[in-house]
């Protein structure tokens, strides 16, 4: 069941935050349900994933009642999808020192989306870059394929979330919902359809997961779907690991050879 749930906290050492921000009941009918996030440390704020038309109220009030948006220091976009990016002419608007951070491969097709965007886009190079907040840093992990060509994961340093972009979707059925993922095994059947359909290659996905490895995220953060910390997080890099999607499953899949 899906009820309105403004901002949840999911790190916080005095200094550094990290918020979930909100739900609405009446998403659940409008679209794919989707997460956005805010990492504040000190006075500086980055929106992580700032979501599309429809969840821009929600968005901006549940911002507005942690940091004021002049704060926003990077509005980060983990590609170009709807869901991601459509909701940019409201921010710039709303949070008017912010710049946009996007794969570089996308920068010049967001004019065609924001009219305002000229100087205050940064382009992230294909092998990534460390973004820098405050005395933090965010840094943008190459997810490329995963699913789009310029794909970006951002994994906040001190605290240890990575933003999956929609890596680790789940896409829950009608007024179904949770914020953190309590049954991999049962969380399973909200992922797998989408993973095989959306990601374009398992290659791609088995060198992304050998990365995060290294990393060692405490938390995986998706863009939409439930939230992995503890045990969770070994479980779905497992479960990535093993799973074969996209070009690799399509003959099978479309063509039945
Ligand atoms: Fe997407
Ligand atoms: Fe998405």
């Amino acid at each position: 069941m899906i009820r309105n749930m403004n901002s949840y906290p999911l790190y916080d050492d005095g200094r550094h935050k990290v918020f979930w921000l909100g739900i609405e009941e009446s998403e659940d009918e409008r679209g794919i349900l989707t997460n956005q996030y805010l990492v504040l440390d000190g006075n500086e704020a980055a929106l992580i994933e700032p979501g599309g038309f429809f969840v821009f109220s929600r968005v901006l009030r549940n911002v507005s009642s942690i940091v004021p948006t002049t704060q926003i220091k990077y509005l980060m976009y983990s590609h170009q999808d709807p869901d991601v990016v459509a909701g940019l002419n409201l921010w710039f608007e709303y949070a008017p020192l912010a710049k946009l951070i996007i794969s570089d491969l996308w920068v010049r097709f967001i004019p065609h989306l924001a009219v305002l965007s000229a100087g205050r886009t940064m382009g992230i190079p294909d092998k990534g870059a460390d973004i820098k907040l405050g005395d933090s840093v965010i840094r943008a992990i190459p997810s490329h394929y995963l699913h789009s060509p310029g794909n970006f994961s951002f994994y906040d340093e001190r605290s240890g979330i990575l933003f999956s972009s929609d890596i680790g979707a789940a896409a829950f059925s009608n007024g179904e919902w949770y914020l953190f993922v309590e049954d991999f095994k049962d969380h399973v059947k909200h992922m797998e359809g989408f993973h095989r359909r959306y990601m374009s290659s398992t290659r791609a996905l088995r060198a992304w997961v050998r990365y995060v490895r290294k990393l060692g995220p405490k938390v995986i953060a998706p863009q939409h779907g439930a939230i992995f910390g503890d045990k969770h997080v070994g479980e779905f890099l497992d479960w990535l690991e093993n799973l074969e999607v996209g070009i690799d499953v399509f003959e099978r899949e479309f063509y039945g050879e």
